[in-house]
């Protein structure tokens, strides 16, 4: 129904059991040259012949040459696009979705909160607002289950104990125990905790006034994270999100992503997948 256009994967590297991250090159030279998006902003992956499906972009339009696209193995499509090689061939289609507005927030503090696979997207604002430098400060706070899921672990780790020169603060929680996480509190001992995300909001003076807080993880996370967010006088309009929903085009056309009801309708894929938490509070259904 939509071109795509041709994509070849350069590298595939995996990130966790779960996870591969893919970078990839369109073979059309112009359009590779040409291809820009914004942190937060997803394309729709063509499987030629098998099937469609969003994936965040996770790499930075601050690099150009190449995109980077991080994907979990939960059902036929991504099973496929795991078993693909160095060289392999798909078709990309985007960018799509409105991306986080980081024209706004230049000059402010940024405060990243992500769970999961959430830092996917949450690594395309991270690196965009450290190769930039417009960002008055940066902040992640990054909840992992186990030392083996941290995705894009060397940059992590390697930010939480040298991102004080960029101006990044990087803060990690884990559910599981391990001797590298016994480790990495000894030598971090204010920036590492065993338990969930929002533990890592204990004993911070957040400066809500600056700061725009941008929350990625699984459904369940919103409610906490916005709520401890919201005790510390973040605004709701000062706090964005990125949503999934089942996506069909990607474009707006088959209704299959519309959330809210017929005072405030939605289209998750074309007015999102970034909402503020204004958004939410006025379309039902668009946050658990
Ligand atoms: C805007 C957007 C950005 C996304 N970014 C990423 C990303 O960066 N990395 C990544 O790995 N995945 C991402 N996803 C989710 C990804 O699109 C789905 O995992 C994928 O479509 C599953 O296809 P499948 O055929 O492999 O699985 P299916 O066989 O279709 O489904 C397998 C399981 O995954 C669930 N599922 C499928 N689609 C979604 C969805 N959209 N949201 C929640 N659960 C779903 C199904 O309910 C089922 O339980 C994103 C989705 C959206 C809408
Ligand atoms: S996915 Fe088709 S309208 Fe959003």
């Amino acid at each position: 129904m939509f071109r795509s256009f041709s994509a070849k994967l350069l590298e595939v590297r995996e990130l966790t059991p779960k996870e591969k991250l893919f970078t990839l090159r369109f073979i059309d030279p112009h359009l590779n040259d040409g291809f820009t998006y914004k942190p937060g902003q997803f394309v729709m992956v063509d499987l030629r012949g098998f099937g469609e499906f969003p994936i965040s972009i996770c790499s930075t339009p601050t690099r150009k040459g190449y995109i980077q696209l991080c994907v979990r193995k939960a059902g036929r499509l991504t099973k496929y696009m795991h078993e693909l090689r160095e060289g392999d061939v798909i078709g990309i289609r985007g960018p799509y979705g409105n991306g986080f507005p980081m024209e706004i927030m230049e000059k402010s503090k940024l405060l990243l909160v992500s769970g999961g696979l959430g830092m996917a997207p949450l690594r395309s604002v991270l690196w965009y607002a450290l190769d930039s430098g417009k960002y008055a400060e940066i902040r992640l706070f990054y909840g992992t289950r186990s030392y083996e899921d941290i995705l894009f672990k060397d940059e992590i780790l390697n930010l939480l104990q040298h991102g004080q020169h960029m101006n990044c603060y990087v803060k990690l929680s884990y559910e599981i125990d391990s001797p590298h996480f016994s480790q990495l509190k000894s030598n971090c001992p204010q920036s590492v905790c065993k338990g969930l995300v929002t533990d890592l909001f204990e004993g911070e003076e957040l400066d809500a006034e600056n700061t725009y807080a941008i929350v990625c993880g699984p459904p369940v996370m919103y409610k906490f994270v916005v709520k401890e967010l919201l005790s510390r006088n973040f605004s709701p309009g000062r706090i964005y999100m990125t949503l999934e929903r089942r996506m069909r085009c990607g474009v707006g056309k088959c209704g299959h992503c519309i959330v809210g009801t017929s005072s405030s309708i939605k289209y998750v894929c074309k007015d999102g997948p970034v909402f503020t938490y204004w958004d939410a509070l006025s379309t039902r259904g668009l946050i658990e």
